[in-house]
């Protein structure tokens, strides 16, 4: 049996001051916001520009990337819900847009806020105990964001402009989880025995249907990709099943966690670290824990049938 050290923690970058950054007077769904954001790249500090461009090269052994003192704007209370209307500048929305442009071509999924580039995740009182991210009084448990998704993220950007000391955003990467696996559990999570169920925001009531069967592990055999979810995710037959509570089992003992804070751009490789939060306790006074989260594709090619513009809109359900 392995020993289980400790989770290796993602490299903080302590970012120097921003420029000011020409924030375009638009919606931030409009095209010209994204193209602004995609030239103002360049005006990233080399330092961030560097990381970024290492960071999408070849995903570090925690899986994760943390910027840290990145300009968030001023802000207005907490919103009461994601969609909730703010009345906010736009300076996280293009800081977040802009290192997206950065990693690869941000995306929104339509029945995510309805395609929102930039979605506000907020703790709300109808959700406190549900698997999703507007929870707080349960341990959100660990998954690849949109792990049923054909087009899912390759990278997944959260911006925390309010923290939450008890809030920790858990991390466990496949690349610190594998010597951990017996062999004959890793076999098995490289072969398609697996299928993902629809994450119920994208459901809108209609029925949930298993995903075709797919491998949890793929690629190189040293330094595969995962994709995993703790709570949507089973296996085909009694083996794989087995293999994907101990993949579980040791993603629980093994992963790292962060109290983000205010300015902090938490940056997460989906195709290796899977992601999850500690519960928490909101206090409903306009103060709670605001976090602004984006994805992004490599590569806007493969899902052009089913996207408009920037906004994936494959459907699910039954
Ligand atoms: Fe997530």
């Amino acid at each position: 049996m392995t020993t289980i050290t400790e989770h290796v923690t993602p490299a903080v970058i302590e970012s120097p001051a921003w420029p000011s950054l020409p924030i375009p007077d638009t919606a931030i769904g409009d095209e010209r916001f994204g193209r602004a954001a995609g030239h103002a790249t360049q005006l990233l500090p080399s330092v961030v520009h560097d990381a970024l461009v290492d960071f999408a090269d070849a995903a570090p052994q925690s899986g994760a990337l943390v910027l840290r003192g990145v300009p968030v704007g001023s802000l207005p209370h907490t919103p009461e819900s994601p969609t909730a209307p703010t009345v906010k500048d736009h300076v996280s929305e293009f800081v977040l847009l802009t290192v997206a442009r950065r990693l690869g071509q941000p995306v929104g999924y339509q029945p995510e806020h309805g395609g929102d580039l930039v979605q506000n995740l907020v703790p709300t009182k109808a959700n406190a105990h549900r698997q999703v991210s507007t929870s707080s009084g349960v341990d959100l448990m660990f998954h690849t964001e949109a792990a049923f998704h054909p087009h899912r993220p390759k990278f997944l950007l959260l911006l925390c402009l309010r923290g939450d000391a008890n809030a920790v955003t858990t991390l466990s990467s496949i690349f610190e989880v594998l010597p951990l696996l017996p062999e004959r559990v890793v076999e098995t999570l490289f072969q398609p025995r697996f299928r993902t169920a629809v994450d119920e925001s994208y459901l809108h009531g209609r029925s949930n249907v298993l995903g075709a069967p797919m491998p949890v592990l793929s690629g190189d055999r040293d330094r595969p990709t995962m994709v995993f979810d703790a709570d949507l995710m089973v296996g085909i037959d009694e083996e794989a099943d087995a293999a994907l509570r101990a993949l579980s089992a040791v993603v629980e003992q093994h992963h790292t966690g962060l109290a983000l804070e205010a300015g902090d751009l938490l940056i997460v490789d989906n195709d290796v670290a899977v992601h999850g939060r500690s519960s928490y306790t909101p206090r409903w006074d306009g103060f709670d824990r605001w976090i602004q989260r984006s994805m992004a594709v490599t590569d806007l090619a493969p899902s052009a049938g089913e996207r408009n513009g920037r906004v994936i809109v494959t459907h699910f359900g039954a």
